[in-house]
């Protein structure tokens, strides 16, 4: 029996997160008071406080309640503590003070006195004051009250999670290729570029499956274009990549350059595709190429337009997407940067104090993704207008459902790799999520490794950091460290920012360690595909915090660093700059498995309880469960070279007798997903 309630606000736009919308319940909501007052301001500049009116949803938390979820955000696995916003946000500083990242993920479980989940479905903006007003209120305040909103309740974190994946509908599954690792650059500017990356990569045998290939492949940063000079036969060099098992995977932008004769463009405006202005012209904001329209993915045609484009890629090989600035972001909009310009020439010999320089910085900083702008234009939905900022954060998700549904006319059999950078709950289906510009920092890799069961939670199970960090210069031990977490997520990439130091494997001294650990990566895929592949069919969790899987053990609710993944194992990634290993909490007796390299294995039984661990820049360690196996195999160069057989398979388990593994193992292109033949059972005695 579904433990599930909607409750209906206002009227809600229809935004698709939820397969199949349940009736709406009438009675009161429960748990959640509303509240409606005049209250002092506490924290404004002025000490005296200002008066303001609030109207919110209001739960009142016990000492030891924790809040799971939020998908893609900054802070802890337990959210409770700050203030989040629901608000897809280009912002590449991923630190404590912000309130949200590229992803509105409104779903989260309350866990302690009482247990339930919850689901804002809104696609406007939703403050979350997770106990920031007052330590021990949750207080919900959408921007406006038009939503649903889901309570769902079961006797376990992992089942309300269930119930709230069935609700929401199947995770994107990528082709097995895409579990391979990846190296991406901002800044491989041609043929050659990316041919040096490969040789360097294959002449050291480090394992490598993609090349991604950024806006610098495009003509003048223009969408379904390649720069003929610096590409002169795209279909021939994807072809010739192709021989040497490595897939190129195109970033797409979603922005349209502003240029007559540009076809894209040209259709666009022809049709009226694009999102239109106040006056009804087509909005023109900037990003990468200067002025833009942006597709107005909200609109069921304009999305079939859209997609459809991705034809002129795939025709030449291409199996594989990345999709951008789809915030969206804007750098600026003609409008506001005409009146920034003319208070600027205002200003021009001044003599600045301090106020008229804060808002001459102002000025220019508030151009990139100003709120202003965000309520400027519109969208076309089902005929009527609605204005861009009240359905804002669903814009990724018809950009990334404008590809997946355009794949599913297209290449109906076959799997296409596609993940994006902004998105809303419900886009899960349609592809995966890279956790945006990160830095170079050791606390981005905790970060990263603390969203992994939030996404999770939300229905992101194809998803990854960019290895090394994405701004800011890494260091050969950061890079290490962050591979070896890594190698257990289902997107395994590498990606630095333009002007940052080079980071590809090949380009450090320790050679053959980064062969060994990215080995283990192939050498495990047996275990990695399989439990992923579990995990998006049966609604399941691949990532879990210790919390969900040891809720009475009061050590394990206070886990923030190490996760399980899958049935058998736990990991605890070293996230600490010259540490030579890190402490580490057992729930239950585990196996501890060193691995430098899928031939040299060391394990070790611990029993329950808190250890300090040694773990060298060159090992990966990891724990397996009581009764638990592993399966693994030799390690191949290539994802292709790594297609193993049941025969070949060996295994790692922590058993005494008899212990079974439920081995799921298709041909990872096809569709053909439900069929029991994929289901094998491997044991040991
Ligand atoms: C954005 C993306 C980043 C990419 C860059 C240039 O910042 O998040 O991954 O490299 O744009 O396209």
């Amino acid at each position: 029996m579904s433990r599930i309630r909607r409750f209906s606000m206002g009227n809600p736009i229809n935004t698709e997160a939820v397969l199949k919308k349940l009736p709406e319940n009438k009675g009161e909501i429960p748990y959640f008071k509303r509240i409606q007052k005049m209250e002092v301001e506490k924290f404004s500049a002025d000490s005296q406080g200002t008066m303001v009116q609030r109207d919110y949803l209001s739960y009142s938390m016990s000492p030891k309640d924790k809040i799971y979820g939020l998908g893609e955000n900054v802070r802890g696995i337990d959210k409770r503590g700050w203030v989040y916003e629901s608000n897809c946000t280009d912002d590449p500083n991923h630190t404590e003070g912000k309130h949200s990242l590229y992803g509105a993920h409104n779903f989260f479980v309350i866990d302690g006195r009482e247990t339930f989940g919850v689901f804002l479905d809104d696609p406007g903006r939703l403050t979350l004051d997770f106990g920031y007003t007052k330590m021990d209120e949750i207080r919900i305040t959408p921007e406006e009250w038009n939503l649903d909103l889901y309570i769902l309740e079961g006797d376990t974190i992992l089942e309300i999670v269930r119930e709230f994946r069935k609700l929401i509908g199947r995770s994107y599954i990528p082709p097995r290729w895409a579990f391979g690792y990846g190296q991406s650059r901002w800044g491989y500017q041609s043929e050659a570029d990316i041919r040096a990356v490969v040789k360097g990569y294959r002449e050291n045998q480090i394992p490598l499956d993609a090349v991604y290939l950024d806006i610098d492949y495009m003509e003048e940063f223009k969408d379904f274009t390649v720069d003929q000079e610096r590409f002169p036969d795209f279909s021939a060099f994807v072809e010739e990549m192709k021989q040497e098992h490595i897939h190129l995977v195109p970033i797409i932008d979603a922005g349209v350059k502003i240029e007559e004769g540009y076809q894209v463009y040209e259709e666009g405006v022809e049709q009226d595709y694009f999102c239109k202005d106040q006056e009804g012209k087509d909005f023109a904001g900037a990003v990468w190429p200067g002025k833009v329209h942006f597709p107005d993915v909200l609109n069921g045609n304009a999305r079939k337009w859209f997609g459809s484009k991705y034809q002129f890629l795939l025709d030449q090989g291409i199996e594989g997407f990345w999709n951008d600035m789809n915030e969206p972001a804007i750098f600026y909009s003609e409008k506001n940067l005409e009146q920034v310009m003319k208070k600027i020439k205002s200003m021009k010999y001044k003599n600045m104090d301090m106020w008229e320089v804060f808002a001459f910085r102002d000025l220019v900083n508030g151009l990139a993704n100003n709120p202003e702008d965000y309520k400027s234009f519109y969208h076309k939905i089902n005929g009527k207008p609605v204005r861009h900022d009240k359905v804002h954060n669903l814009y990724g998700f018809g950009m990334t459902r404008a590809a997946g549904e355009a794949f599913e006319e297209m290449e109906p059999q076959k799997r296409i790799l596609m993940f994006s950078r902004a998105s809303y709950i419900g886009m899960h289906r349609y592809g995966g999520v890279w956790m945006g510009d990160n830095q170079s920092w050791w606390s981005h890799l905790l970060l990263n490794l603390k969203m992994l069961p939030s996404l999770n939670m939300c229905g992101f199970l194809y998803t990854g950091a960019d290895l090394g960090g994405f701004g800011d210069d890494v260091t050969e031990d950061l890079l290490l460290r962050w591979l070896a977490l890594g190698i257990f997520t289902p997107l395994m990439r590498n990606h630095s920012a333009l002007g940052t130091r080079e980071q590809e494997c090949y380009r450090f001294t320790q050679t053959e360690t980064f062969r060994n650990l990215i080995g283990i990566r192939y050498g495990l895929m047996p275990y990695l595909y399989s439990e992923y592949m579990k995990a998006a069919l049966r609604d399941e969790m691949l990532f879990s915090p210790l919390a969900f899987v040891y809720p009475k053990d009061t050590h394990a609710r206070e886990v923030e660093d190490q996760l399980l993944l899958g049935e058998s194992i736990m990991i605890a990634p070293v996230y600490t700059q010259n540490a030579n290993g890190r402490y580490v909490y057992l729930p239950e007796p585990m196996k501890l498995v060193r691995m430098k390299s899928v031939e040299e294995i060391e394990t070790e039984v611990l029993e329950k309880g808190h250890y300090h661990v040694e773990v060298s820049l060159e090992e990966i360690v990891f724990f397996i469960r009581p009764g638990k196996i592993v399966p693994y195999t030799k390690s191949g160069q290539f994802m292709e070279e790594n297609e193993y057989q049941e025969k070949d398979l060996k295994f790692l388990h922590f058993a005494e007798g008899r212990a079974e593994y439920e081995w799921y193992q298709d041909d990872g292109y096809g569709k053909d997903y439900e069929n029991p033949a994929h289901y094998k059972k491997l044991w040991v005695n």
